[in-house]
């Protein structure tokens, strides 16, 4: 076969320079025709859009006819062709053809309408469907919409240890890290595992947030962000949440509460944004085939002022829904952590925009918020989103001393690993804020897919680790 160089087919749909020779390597999505053309849709996964190959049955042998079939991988010579037909305005009269791989019988992916619990059943071939290219394309158009905010604003991603020896943040349920042989555990009289032996001479784990080596990093460098991996052992099985998740976390000094709210505000603002901008085919696939309220969801978010709301109010408005007959399955009152359905109740229903719900009670929130002075609450804020419920997390931080140590000591919360944290609210101590983005809650909502376990290539869940 010639060699012609390669051009990608989100590139060649774009070309006008019909009558040129070009080359496009993919898989076969379709075949069908006549006895004497066939026309064959070609993806490369560098677009949602297919190239239309139009091939001539009697320039081509049978032998190699009867390889190309739906999966096949192909490399096909041509000529650029203006296409009459409806969709791309582009489409190639082979010249050439080389099968690269042939496609087994027993592909998958034969038919269409496969449902999402069988695709997550072979999700080493799902990004091969239309659905998954669109949202592994947006996962990555989000990854740089991330970087790109941040670094616009002049913060520094900082790379915060996914391995851990400090068990305090009480974000949730740890994996362990060891390399001792659990068949032969040593034990002490008391019958705890002695540590001095394992790897790193103490109990390790797998990070379940970044934020804690975060402030140390952003009382030096003035704004951070982490964005990488993290890991809750909570048998969670939500189409919310996973066992392996990726978080953003930026940490600012100086930044003051509402400071932070801005900032969580414009950053997802940015990205909603960026997706409306750069994903626009992928999107347009999604609104049709998934969910059909999908970008004028994404647009209102752009162009609405998030509602931003004490908690204290919060539970007035659920009080009074109450009152009026609405049905909560957990029970509201001051004090109560919020289900996802008084959530999505005040999002959805009472406001119909996000809410940044600020002051909880300092009883449901971490150790490290900010105490405010009414000594009942804290500068803790969740941003609350229709159809997600929470995708942030974050909080003003208790920067003095001793109203940290106070709350730690009355919270019983291990430190004796954790003196580099105290050391920040020792030397030079400074007001400091920041917040945890749940990097697949984000995409649930850009991509509008029902399940976490279909916005991340390959889920961890509880008892399952496959692929
Ligand atoms: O609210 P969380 O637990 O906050 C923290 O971890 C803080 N350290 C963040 C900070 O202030 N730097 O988690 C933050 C976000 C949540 O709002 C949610 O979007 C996401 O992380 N999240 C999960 N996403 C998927 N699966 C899970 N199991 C999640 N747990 C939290
Ligand atoms: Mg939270």
């Amino acid at each position: 076969m010639e060699k012609i160089s390669r051009t990608k087919i989100v590139d060649l749909l774009k070309r006008e320079d019909f009558g040129a020779m070009v080359n496009v390597k993919g898989w076969v999505r379709t075949r069908r025709g006549s006895k004497q053309v066939n026309f064959i849709a070609l993806n490369d996964g560098s677009t949602i859009n297919n190239v239309q190959i139009v091939v001539d049955l009697e320039n081509f042998d049978e032998a190699l006819l009867k390889d190309i079939t739906t999966g096949a991988c192909l490399s096909v010579n041509g000529v650029l062709t203006e296409s009459v037909g409806a969709g791309q305005k582009a489409e190639i009269q082979a010249r050439e053809i080389e099968v690269l791989g042939t496609c087994d019988n027993t592909y998958p992916l034969q038919k269409k309408g496969h449902s999402m619990e069988f695709l997550r059943e072979i999700a080493h071939l799902r990004p091969r469907t239309n659905t998954f290219g669109a949202v592994f394309r947006i996962r990555h158009n989000m990854a740089i919409a991330i970087h790109t905010f941040f670094h616009q604003k002049g913060f520094f991603y900082f790379h915060t240890p996914i391995i851990t020896a400090s068990d305090c943040e009480g974000a949730g349920q740890m994996f362990q890290v060891t390399t001792k042989n659990l068949y032969d555990l040593k034990k002490d009289e008391n019958g705890s595992i002695i540590y001095d032996d394992d790897f790193f001479g103490k109990q390790a784990s797998l990070t379940v947030s970044g934020q804690l080596e975060g402030e140390l990093a952003a009382t030096a460098l003035g704004a951070i962000y982490t964005f990488g991996p993290t890991f809750r052992a909570e048998n969670s099985n939500t189409p919310r949440h996973l066992a392996e998740f990726w978080m953003v976390e930026p940490e600012v000094a100086f930044a003051d509460l509402s400071e932070l709210m801005d900032l969580e505000e414009e950053f997802i603002k940015f990205c909603v944004k960026w997706a409306l901008d750069n994903c626009a085919d992928d999107l347009e696939f999604l609104n049709k085939m998934v969910d059909k309220g999908l970008i004028e969801r994404l647009q209102k978010v752009v162009n609405t002022e998030f509602v931003r709301l004490p908690y204290t109010e919060g539970i007035k408005i659920l009080e009074e829904a109450v009152a009026k007959g609405h049905k909560f399955e957990f029970p509201v009152y001051w004090g109560c952590d919020l289900a996802s359905e008084h959530e999505r109740y005040l999002v959805e229903e009472h406001f119909q925009k996000p809410v940044i719900m600020i002051d909880y009670p300092k009883e449901i929130k971490a150790f490290y918020m900010k105490q405010n002075e009414d000594g009942k609450t804290v500068q803790g804020t969740d941003v609350l989103f229709p159809q997600i419920g929470e995708i942030i997390g974050g909080s003003v931080r208790e920067e003095n001393y001793d109203k940290l140590m106070a709350r730690i000591t009355e919270l019983h919360i291990p430190m004796k690993d954790m003196w580099w944290y105290l050391d920040t609210r020792k030397y030079g101590t400074c007001p400091h804020a920041g917040f945890g983005l749940g990097f697949e809650r984000l995409l649930l909502f850009v991509t509008g897919m029902a399940n976490i376990r279909d916005v991340i290539p390959f889920p961890r869940t509880p008892r399952n680790a496959e692929f």
